[in-house]
């Protein structure tokens, strides 16, 4: 692989007002002019939100549940991440064009952004939200350990852009509030991290019902079975170990790291809690939308 650390810890820069990936802001034309089909599938989520944990779930449910079809390839070939941008590797966009369908994606732009022709298409879309507090916690620990994101500073500093939005995709707030919106007209399963660790049964059966399609009981047993934290963080086709630790060092954190609800207070100080609760308000007023910080 060409030498390619020039390319890390860039800064962020703005696609139509909202903090992105430099390399991805320069291949926005391509991304933007992507060409969506009806029978595409595409997993939408903020960053940490558990994308390949449904990512996997989904690839089972297409492959009735065979496992070690499912072990053809890493996540991140068997999905294509549309807005994926990085040298001497094909672009998401080229991924995807090169797929047969039915096609599978994934992305975390926020609504807004998404290439106008998945709406137009009416593609499918599965979209996996989590509660801010473990998305702010995840998110820093996979800044430290993949390094196309910016140096994420101290926690402290990283929870200050976390909460204004100054960080990869940008808003947590906007971007599970645009999401939301866009349920009302468009064929969008909202689902939430929190509902999948209390009753992942119940997530799945979800999921086949929007993706309309039925399997058997071995088979739900058996998708439960290899989706689960343990078997996808001993699997190197679900863990990411197979990119180079230049890019994810996952020495300073594992990709599969905790995969709980509530580990978020392990990290904020009581003053931090407090701060981001007012925030939180503010920002969230006027929004349906409830999350669950703890199980
Ligand atoms: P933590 O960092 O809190 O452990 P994404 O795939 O969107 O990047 O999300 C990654 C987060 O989802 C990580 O959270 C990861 O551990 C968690 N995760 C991945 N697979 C999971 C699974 N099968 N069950 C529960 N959590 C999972």
């Amino acid at each position: 692989m060409e030498d390619t650390t020039h390319l890390l810890r860039l800064k962020l820069v703005p696609v139509q007002g909202v903090p992105m990936l430099k390399l991805t802001a320069d291949n926005w034309p391509e991304i933007e002019a992507t060409q969506a089909r009806p029978d595409d599938l595409i997993i939408a989520t903020y960053p940490k939100a558990g994308t390949t944990w449904v990512s996997e779930i989904v690839d089972m449910i297409y492959n009735s549940g065979d496992a070690e079809k499912c072990k053809r390839d890493a996540i991140h070939v068997r999905l294509a991440f549309i807005e994926a941008t990085f040298p001497g590797l094909p672009t998401g966009v080229q991924q995807l064009n090169a797929m047969k369908p039915p096609r599978l994606g994934k992305t975390h732009l926020p609504a807004q952004l998404l290439p106008q022709s998945f709406w137009d298409k009416k593609s499918k879309i599965i979209y996996v939200a989590r509660n801010a507090k473990d998305s702010a916690v995840s998110y820093f620990h996979f800044y430290k350990m993949a390094k196309v994101h910016p140096e994420p500073g101290t926690w402290p500093e990283y929870l200050e852009k976390f909460m204004a939005g100054d960080v990869a995709f940008g808003s947590w707030y906007d971007h599970v509030k645009g999401w939301w919106q866009k349920t009302r007209d468009h064929p969008i399963l909202y689902v939430f991290y929190e509902d999948m660790k209390e009753d992942p049964r119940r997530e799945v059966l979800k999921l086949l019902r929007f993706l309309e399609r039925e399997v058997s009981d071995e088979v739900l047993e058996k998708i439960l079975h290899y989706t689960s934290f343990q078997e996808m963080k001993s699997n190197p086709m679900a863990n990411y170990r197979t990119i180079p630790d230049e890019l994810m060092d996952q020495n300073v954190s594992p990709f599969m790291r905790k995969g709980i609800t509530g580990d978020w207070k392990n990290m904020f100080t009581v003053a931090q809690n407090e701060k981001f609760d007012e925030d939180y308000v503010r920002k969230m007023s006027g929004s349906t939308l409830q999350f669950r910080t703890e199980l």
